[in-house]
């Protein structure tokens, strides 16, 4: 897709569609109500006459305007006008969406930001309609031998503005909305993509694909086993004993600043599937696990839409990738393992993997000396039950670095819940055997992992991101999310300001 921030007075637009807002009771905003006029009160008579009244999401599609220059015209409700929130101007975008990519048209202009959204502004809105946009039009194909919906014709959207610092925003919205979307693409290719192609090798390549790509901003290095082994990353090891798949720690280096700044560092856990080893899963619904892999393709994704910005900030991606699954060589309960920082874990549980590849990744990153570590992994089913599928939990041990995390969430309605990470849950994974326990029993079982990690966080601000339940849609539209890539580039966004 194609975006362009222009202006042109609309009575003088020439457009094979426009895309127009409206409030409940049918108030215009400003484009509509002057269309409205020109075309003597026609969209005030067609909204009527099909009881079209504004609520959010709404749409009335009129296919042949009698305005000699605008052909189609797409009005979108928008709700009561005093109380836009951000969450129902989002669901008007994704019905706009829809309605344009049905509408069959080339090219279209749209009006849509001049609505007042609470908090927010007419940048937000553009970058929200070229996300939103995005997602609609994204498509998983590649392994159907026949794509059974026909690629949409739209290819061109014009944002329509009036001024130079309006069109100056309205452009940087768009590259970051567009960045963004592509970071979200990527990641959603690899977590629907099946464990059979995208194994821990496959993502490998997939980063070194990306930093040919990037070439010299972004480099990409990819550990082994051996090398892994020599580093004493134990624990990561143990995951991938059970799988024919040879584990990988896919290292990617963003260099946006000079070498004197410290980096941020994101850590994405990348488990290809998780059929959660001797520990088995029940079948119902394993094929999913698929998307255990949702942190790393994230933390690829955001490495891409950061190189995409050339945001001028050092980042490190860190991505463990392995299979986790039952063999005669995988990990066995009561199995002990030595973490890279010397601390050895009792697996009590084979399927609380992550944490064991995300462990010794953690130690890794000190080598950086970070301004901050981010980790994201779908790492608990607990998660999803505590919080449900709207925010991703948060566990911090550093104020700053949360707050900064909650606001990045906000502002790109990639949310984050914050969760407690006290002492007292560290009683929960004490061993009788090891210095710790993988599991930490039912109780607060996202909350356990967190502080699981904690131990292996202690020298850097540390925040920890589980997006079991916010990277995967489940049901109709089943699919990754694309999440968290627009949580991660806000916040490093926000770091470059
Ligand atoms: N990858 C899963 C977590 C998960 C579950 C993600 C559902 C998305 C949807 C993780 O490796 C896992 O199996 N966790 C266990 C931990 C338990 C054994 C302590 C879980 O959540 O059941
Ligand atoms: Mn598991
Ligand atoms: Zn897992």
């Amino acid at each position: 897709m194609d975006y362009s921030a222009k202006f042109e007075p609309l009575d003088q637009l020439s457009a094979p569609c426009a895309v127009l807002g409206f409030h409940q009771k049918r108030k215009f905003t400003p484009a509509a109500l002057a269309l409205d006029e020109k075309l003597d009160g026609l969209l005030t008579k067609l909204l009527k006459r099909d009881d079209v009244e504004g609520k959010p999401g709404e749409i009335l599609s009129i296919a042949h305007v009698p305005s000699g220059t605008i052909d189609r015209v797409i009005l979108v409700g928008l709700g009561k006008k005093e109380e836009l929130k951000p969450g129902a101007y989002r669901k008007a975008l994704g019905a706009a969406a829809k309605a344009l990519k049905d509408a069959n048209v080339k090219q279209a202009a749209s009006f849509l930001h001049e609505a007042e959204v609470e908090g927010r502004d007419a940048s937000w809105n553009v970058r929200q309609f070229v996300e939103i946009l995005e997602a609609a039009l994204y498509r998983f194909s590649q392994l159907k031998s026949e794509d059974e919906n026909p690629k949409p014709r739209l290819s061109k959207l014009h944002f329509m503005a009036d001024g130079d610092d309006a069109l100056a925003a309205a452009r940087l919205a768009i590259a970051q909305g567009q960045a963004i979307a592509g970071g979200m693409n990527l990641a959603k290719d690899l977590a629907n993509l099946p464990g059979n192609i995208c194994t821990p090798a496959y993502l490998a390549e997939q980063a070194e694909k990306l930093g040919k790509r990037q070439k010299p901003k972004l480099k990409v290095n990819v550990l082994d086993e051996k090398e892994l082994e020599k580093l004493g990353m134990g624990a990561f090891l143990s995951v991938s004993k059970g799988s024919e798949q040879p584990a990988k720690l896919i290292v990617l280096e963003y260099s946006g600043a000079s070498s004197k700044n410290k980096p941020y560092v994101l850590i994405g856990k990348g488990v290809t599937f998780d059929a959660g080893g001797i520990s088995i899963k029940p079948a119902a619904n394993m094929d999913e696990m698929k998307y255990d892999m949702s942190g790393g393709a994230g933390v690829i994704g955001t490495l891409a839409a950061v190189a995409e910005l050339e945001l001028p900030l050092n980042v490190v991606g860190l991505v463990p990738a392995s299979e986790n699954l039952p063999s005669g060589s995988a990990n066995k309960p009561g199995d002990i393992v030595k973490s890279l920082p010397g601390l050895t874990i009792e697996i009590l549980n084979t399927d609380a993997e992550g944490r064991l590849l995300l462990c010794d990744v953690l130690a890794y990153a000190k080598r950086y000396e970070p301004e901050a570590v981010i980790d994201v992994a779908t790492l608990t089913g607990a998660c999803v039950v505590a919080l449900g599928r709207h925010p991703s939990g948060l566990w911090s041990n550093n104020e700053d670095l949360a707050a900064a995390l909650i606001r990045a969430g906000e502002e790109s309605f990639d949310r984050v819940w914050r969760m407690p990470l006290w002492d007292e849950y560290q009683e929960q994974i004490k061993s009788n055997f090891a210095d710790l326990a993988n599991i930490g029993g039912p109780d607060g079982g996202s909350i356990t992992a967190a502080a699981f990690l904690s131990r292996f966080a202690k020298d850097y601000p540390w925040a920890h991101v589980d997006i079991a339940g916010t990277a995967w849609k489940t049901g109709a539209e089943k699919g990754a999310t694309g999440r968290p890539v627009p949580l991660l580039t806000q916040y490093l966004i926000d770091r470059a300001r």
